[in-house]
């Protein structure tokens, strides 16, 4: 009788330990063999893991942990305007994939990102305030300060990256750069065209030595870079904007930005006026009737004078302070 009541005690003993033991489990997350089975599926899929704030804590800070993960916190949304971010996402990705492609791959090592508008709550947690910054998250404890990678010092290249990682984890990444050769392709087409108009058109090449030919050209190219295409095409600004008021912003409300759209309408507000000039100099050149060169020198002078207070206007608007005006406020 006392030996089966024993037997119960303990039974009851097992059984309460187990159901313990599975709750505590789930509050846990996954096991280690899941995590690493799920990080490497999804590894499948890409090279760079996409971690919001929920999935970052699962990955990256539960333990226990056998993998280090390499992460890039970064803000990539073009209102951020983070042109680094781009470039620096750049050399991670290839980074990523010479590891990813290699013989040297296996599930100790993982790269991933987070972004700053998906996952916010994980810059307040690591008290990052600028973006981009990679971090080595060691299998075993916290990151230390040489976790965190010097860019100021060493820059983030892809050779800066994989050099960083083989003193922090025993991976040594050989950099793959594919190669690029849209530049070389789209120059030799442009020369093909080129020597092609030239073959057409070589008994009349006369159009070689036309001012205006030229003239046209010249004044398109200050139009596009007056206007700030270049700008445009480095930084990478978005179109519009919402407005603080709700509406639609054009034009960007500092002298340290810019719109696409802002730069247009300040290229063909530079083209009116260039208009202006010139039928003003057309009036001016002592051909043709009187009566219809002091129209044309006055629809002139009215397109220089309206065209140039609207860019002074818009001048003002963005550079606070500034203080003269013309027409218009
Ligand atoms: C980490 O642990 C899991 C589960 O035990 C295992 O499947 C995986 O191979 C381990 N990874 C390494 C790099 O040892």
């Amino acid at each position: 009788m006392k030996s089966i009541i024993w037997c119960c005690i303990i039974l009851t003993t097992f059984c309460l330990i187990k159901i313990i033991d599975g709750q505590q489990r789930k509050k846990d997350g996954q096991s280690l063999g899941e995590r690493v089975q799920q990080l490497t599926d999804m590894n499948i899929k890409r090279s760079i893991l996409r971690f919001n704030g929920n999935k970052f804590r699962d990955y990256v800070k539960a333990t226990p942990r056998n993998y280090s993960v390499i992460v890039m916190f970064t803000a990539m949304a073009a209102q951020r305007q983070c042109a680094i971010c781009r470039l620096a996402n750049d050399e991670f990705q290839i980074v990523a994939n010479s590891f990813r492609y290699s013989q040297i791959y296996s599930n100790k090592l993982f790269f991933a990102l987070v972004d700053f508008d998906e996952g916010p709550d994980v810059f307040q947690m690591l008290r990052l305030n600028t973006a981009p910054v990679f971090m080595h998250f060691p299998p075993k404890g916290k990151p230390k300060q040489s976790d965190t990678m010097d860019i100021q010092r060493i820059g983030f290249a892809a050779e800066a990256i994989t050099k960083w990682i083989a003193e922090r984890t025993d991976v040594q990444i050989r950099v793959f750069r594919p190669p690029n050769y849209s530049g070389t392709v789209a120059l030799v087409m442009l020369f093909a065209v080129v020597a092609g108009f030239l073959y057409l058109r070589r008994n009349n090449l006369d159009f070689l030595y036309n001012k205006n030919c030229w003239g046209i050209g010249a004044v398109f190219f200050c139009f596009a870079m007056v206007s700030g295409q270049m700008w445009n095409h480095i930084r990478g600004p978005p179109f519009v904007h919402k407005a603080s008021s709700g509406g639609v912003a054009y034009i960007h409300g500092s002298s340290q930005g810019q719109f696409v759209l802002e730069t247009y309408i300040v290229m063909i507000l530079n083209a009116a006026v260039v208009l202006g000039m010139i039928l003003m100099t057309e009036a001016a050149s002592h051909k043709g009737d009187v009566r219809k060169r002091r129209i044309l020198s006055i629809v002139g002078l009215v397109l220089v004078a309206t065209f140039f207070s609207l860019i002074l206007s818009i001048f003002r608007s963005k550079a606070h302070g500034y203080p003269y005006s013309f027409l218009f406020k």
